[in-house]
């Protein structure tokens, strides 16, 4: 939103936050994070559910703070994204562990904390589950991720419900899967899980792979098992530019109309559209390079804070924070100071801004700082929370100590005097 021509999020203008915080700055809003999640969760109200956030999307505390408090559930991935949910308030029953390469560590530790179901991906996966389970005398709650077999019709990389990826149990195979796990003293059966990708821009693949589910869980109903809830997964796309996504009323319905009559708890472990439009990366030009053919605006966040443009060719609308008035628009290509010719933000925008202006690329709150790196040597962005007119640093931006960190010369080797905890950015 703008006010008086310069942009704000919530009451807070970004140029502000730019002053205070310094830039790349990740921002987020709580408030448009609540939205999200509260109209998502109003919207299902008809049926028992829960939703369990998709850490994945953004794992920054106050993010899963804010949703902890909300009642919110948590679908994690790893031992760091348990740990990180608990220490937001999480209430480790409406946690959801997926993935397919859990460690030993973690099937324990997630079992010492009592997770609500497991998502298991694999029967090695299972056989292991079972083993861990048993050596502690506990029997773990267990869904299996079922592969539907769906096309997402969305990008490759970010597509997970075909035959040919590495998620999940064929339906082919689930029967026999089900009745392996349910042998098992250390589990226990009590959900099916599913997801099929991401950024999903039509209602009809959920719908396909929800009645796909429906259909092994009364062929297993049938045979004796009866599952408790069932996981849909998350993968509802956002708009980024001129996509129409359907929306959260459109998403809702085609699973409800899809579990009406039925007695199983809806699971959902939505990321993107949670948090994708409650986040912006901030960022100030640094230089405009007239190159031969084409002008580069370059700026100080790249590639290693935002990897979406560089790694799927994905498309952020970038905005400028106080444009000035007149000034004319050109093309520019929008990049960082990485050494990478992949190293862009944008292409081919009309933006008037020039060195020492800043700019906001938009709907950066999921899969944004999340994946950012340290490559190049470049210390990790700044994350700032705004709540009304108020902004809280929710991340600190990294220091040059934080980049060093951990690693130690080799015996002998004379490194600089300097302490590297003495040299600020
Ligand atoms: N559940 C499972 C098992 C998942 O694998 C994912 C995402 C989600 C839930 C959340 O999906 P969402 O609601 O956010 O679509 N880095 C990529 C996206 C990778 C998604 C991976 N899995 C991107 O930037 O587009």
């Amino acid at each position: 939103m703008r006010r008086d021509g310069a942009l704000v999020l919530e009451d807070v203008p970004l140029a502000v936050v730019a002053e205070r915080y310094g830039t790349p700055c990740y921002v987020y809003s709580r408030a448009a994070l609540t939205h999200a999640w509260c109209e998502l969760d109003a919207l299902l109200a008809a049926h028992p559910h829960q939703i369990c956030y998709a850490v994945k999307a953004n794992s920054n505390l106050a993010v899963l703070g804010v949703l902890a408090a909300l009642g919110s559930g948590f679908d994690i991935v790893s031992v760091g994204e348990l740990e990180r949910a608990l220490r937001a308030g999480a209430d480790p029953k409406r946690v959801v562990f997926a993935g397919v390469g859990k460690r030993h560590d973690e099937l324990e530790r997630a079992l010492e904390v009592g997770v609500g179901c497991f998502n298991v991906e694999s029967e090695p996966e299972l056989e292991r589950l079972d083993e861990v389970a048993r050596a502690h005398g506990r029997r773990a709650p267990v869904a299996l991720r079922i592969n539907p077999d769906v096309d997402a019709r969305t990008h490759p990389y970010i597509a997970t419900g075909l035959a040919s990826n590495k998620f999940g149990i064929p339906v082919s195979a689930a029967d026999a899967a089900y009745r392996r796990a349910s042998d098992c003293a250390g589990l226990e059966v009590t959900g099916i899980a599913c997801h099929i990708g991401s950024q999903l821009l039509d209602v009809q693949p959920f719908a396909d792979a929800l009645a796909r589910v429906l259909e092994l869980v009364d062929r297993l109903a049938s045979a004796g098992m009866r599952l408790e809830h069932i996981d849909m997964g998350g993968g509802l796309g956002i708009r980024y530019r001129d996509e129409t996504p359907p929306t959260a009323a459109d998403y809702a319905r085609a699973l409800l109309t899809g579990m009406s009559g039925r007695g199983e708890r809806l699971l959902l472990e939505p990321g993107r559209s949670i948090v994708g439009n409650a986040g912006l990366l901030l960022t100030r030009v640094e230089y405009l390079k007239q190159g031969e053919d084409r002008s580069f605006l370059i700026c100080d966040a790249a590639m290693n804070d935002l990897i979406r443009p560089a790694l799927y060719s994905a498309w952020q609308d970038i905005l400028e924070v106080a444009p000035i008035p007149g000034a004319p628009a050109r093309r520019v290509e929008v990049v960082g100071p990485v050494c990478e010719t992949g190293d862009f933000l944008g292409r081919e925008r009309q933006l008037s801004a020039g060195p020492g202006e800043l700019l906001a690329i938009a709907s950066a709150g999921a899969y944004g700082f999340v994946m950012a790196s340290n490559y190049n040597s470049r210390p990790r962005a700044a994350e700032v929370m705004v709540d009304g007119d108020a902004m809280h640093l929710v991340r600190e931006r990294e220091s040059l100590a934080d980049l060093m960190r951990g690693e130690r010369l080799l015996p002998g080797a004379c490194g600089s005097a300097t302490p590297v905890g003495s040299i600020s950015l």
